[in-house]
Order: structure tokens, then C-alpha cells, then sequence
């Protein structure tokens, strides 16, 4: 995390997140993330996997490295907060003309009252405390922070003990406005 990102979450929060948008196909995007993110699952024994067939090749106009980081922090906390031997599952798919990504994981959950708060700043779950996992509570702020730039939303849903998805969901003309 680097003030450069701390810098992104505030300028979001007034309207004003800078973006570097291009033509991007999403699908190729995530698969290259999740190929990166097997590197750090590797030495838990999660398996990353991609979920083939659904993944829509649909342009969308975004800022390929703000993406990437996104997918990043979402496959780190999947990773992070899963046991070992775990799985992680990422679908890439298209609802009413908007691309989704959804990255599924067997892990720890969230408690049902801590779900709103974990997008706020700082804020960390008791499960990633009582497990001494590393982290500043920045990783969905900024994830929250991009994709809301790119004028999509993220949801969370988690059970306790069984496992949490996250959706991303972006209109499929894309995005934010140039920087
Ligand atoms: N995939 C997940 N499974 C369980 N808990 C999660 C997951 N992703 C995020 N969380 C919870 O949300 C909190 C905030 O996440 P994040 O902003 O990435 O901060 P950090 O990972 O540094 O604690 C975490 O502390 C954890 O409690
Ligand atoms: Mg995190």
C-alpha cells in the first residue's frame, strides 16, 4: 500500500480518482492476475482456479494497472483469509450487458454485523485479528475506491466458517473519467 493509493481512496471519496482508461478485455486481465496470485496461494496449498466457458471478451474502457490491483486485493484476501488447503474460485461472466467477476473462497467469513464496516478505512474483521493475519484494513478501501471510479460496484456476501464471494460488477462501456 503506498500514499499514492491512499491518495486514490481520498481523491474517490471527493469525485476525483485520476484513472488512465484504455480499451481493455477483462477476461484476459483477471486471467493474468490469478495466474500472479497462484504464486502467493502456492504456499498455503490454495488452488486458484479460473472458471472457463462464461468469460465475456467484451471491451470495456478501464485503467488496466487500478484493475489489476483491485483483483489483487480481493485474491490476497481470499488467500489471507482462508485455511490452508482451501479453494478459490474466479468466474468472469456478463448480466444485463455489465461484465461481472466473482471470486469465491472456502475461508474464515466475516460476521454478518462487520460486513457494512469492512470497506471503511482501517477497519479488520475479529476473525483476521484472533488468526494474526497481516494487513491495514486498506485493501477493500481501495477496491471499493477503483471500482466505484470505474462507475461499477462491488458486493460481498460471507457465511462464518464457510466462506465469502465477492462480485465486481462493471457497466460494460466502462468507465470513470479520463485523468
Ligand atoms: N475473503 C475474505 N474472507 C474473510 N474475511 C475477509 C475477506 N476479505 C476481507 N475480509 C475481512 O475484511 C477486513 C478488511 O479487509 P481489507 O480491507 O483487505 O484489510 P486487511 O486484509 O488488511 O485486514 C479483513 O480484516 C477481514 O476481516
Ligand atoms: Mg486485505
Amino acid at each position: 500500500m503506498l500514499v499514492n493509493d491512499l491518495l486514490f481512496i481520498a481523491r474517490q471519496g471527493a469525485g476525483a480518482a485520476p484513472l488512465n482508461l484504455r480499451p481493455i478485455d477483462l477476461s484476459d486481465l483477471v486471467e493474468r492476475v490469478v495466474g500472479d496470485a497462484k504464486v502467493i496461494a502456492y504456499d498455503k496449498s490454495i488452488g486458484i482456479t479460473l472458471a472457463k466457458g462464461s468469460a465475456s471478451h467484451e471491451m470495456i474502457q478501464g485503467d488496466p494497472a487500478r484493475l489489476r490491483q483491485l483483483f489483487m486485493v480481493l485474491l490476497d484476501n481470499a488467500v489471507r483469509y482462508s485455511k490452508s488447503k482451501g479453494a478459490v474460485e474466479v468466474k468472469v461472466g456478463e448480466s444485463n450487458g455489465d461484465v461481472t467477476v466473482q471470486v469465491r473462497d472456502q475461508g474464515v467469513g466475516i460476521a454478518p454485523e462487520e460486513l457494512e464496516g469492512v470497506f471503511e478505512r482501517f477497519r479488520r474483521g475479529g476473525k483476521a485479528i484472533e488468526m494474526n493475519a497481516e494487513g491495514l484494513g486498506l485493501g477493500l478501501p481501495l477496491a471499493k475506491a477503483i471500482i466505484e471510479a470505474h462507475k461499477g460496484r462491488i458486493e460481498m456476501e460471507s457465511r462464518i466458517g464457510k466462506g465469502t464471494t465477492v462480485t465486481i460488477v462493471l457497466p460494460a462501456k466502462g468507465g470513470g473519467e479520463q485523468a
